[in-house]
């Protein structure tokens, strides 16, 4: 006989009631994000750009190493270029593009270091895709810059400057939403999480 589980962590006695209240909008904005694909022409203030720059900031990090950087582009002669030459010309159409760098580490944290200056820079884009669903915007993940050829990503880095210890990771695209997609479907939580071991369901007792 198995025994289904239901999982509810905020019981009226919890010792963590009423420690930080942000419980209900802070699951609201994980469930509103969507990848938004086309967007209404608009000026994202800078106070918003900030706003979502530094959620990114806050990110935690291998050894606190911090190796990421963001260029904020809006200038629409670098979006048309980002969106080269790849079928994704939405990218030219946000209204800024956050272009997610990793900074080669040398001497940061013992183990995988190449796998540290893209899994942290990658951390901190999805603070700024929450932040920027907080506040209303739309945005996208692009990373298929990787499979890019070389000599584009080498005539990106060189417009903007990028410095040879620098890889691109990530493009975040950003904009007021002129769409709104339907929830991609997700694999239901009975098929990804286990109990103590793998395979185990979550729900089963
Ligand atoms: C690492 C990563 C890379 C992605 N790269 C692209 C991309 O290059 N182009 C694109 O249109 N969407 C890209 N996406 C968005 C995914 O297609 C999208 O998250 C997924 O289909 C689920 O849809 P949702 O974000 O609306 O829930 C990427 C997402 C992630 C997390």
């Amino acid at each position: 006989m198995t025994k289904v589980v239901e999982t509810q962590s905020k019981t009226p006695d919890s010792p963590k009631k009423g420690l930080l209240d942000v419980t209900e909008p802070f699951f609201k904005v994980i469930q509103k994000r969507r990848s938004i694909r086309r967007y209404k022409p608009y000026d994202i203030p800078d106070a918003d750009l900030e706003k979502i720059l530094n959620a990114a900031r806050l990110a935690p990090s291998t050894n606190n190493s911090q190796s990421w950087r963001f260029i904020v582009i809006k200038d629409p002669e670098v979006k048309a270029l980002l969106g080269q030459p790849s079928p994704q010309r939405f990218i030219a159409n946000a209204n800024a593009i956050i272009v997610v760098l990793g900074m080669q580490q040398t001497s940061c944290c013992p183990g995988n270091q190449a796998r540290w200056h893209v899994q942290d820079p990658m951390i901190a884009a999805e603070h700024l895709v929450l932040a920027a669903t907080a506040l209303g915007y739309g945005s996208c993940w692009i990373a298929t810059y990787e499979s890019r050829p070389p000599e584009f990503i080498q005539e990106v880095k060189t417009k903007l400057e990028i410095p040879e210890n620098a890889d691109i990771v990530v493009l975040v695209a950003l904009g007021v939403p002129d769409e709104a997609p339907a929830p991609r479907s997700r694999k239901p939580l009975g098929e990804i999480a286990f109990r103590e071991k793998f395979g185990q369901s979550w729900y089963v007792l």
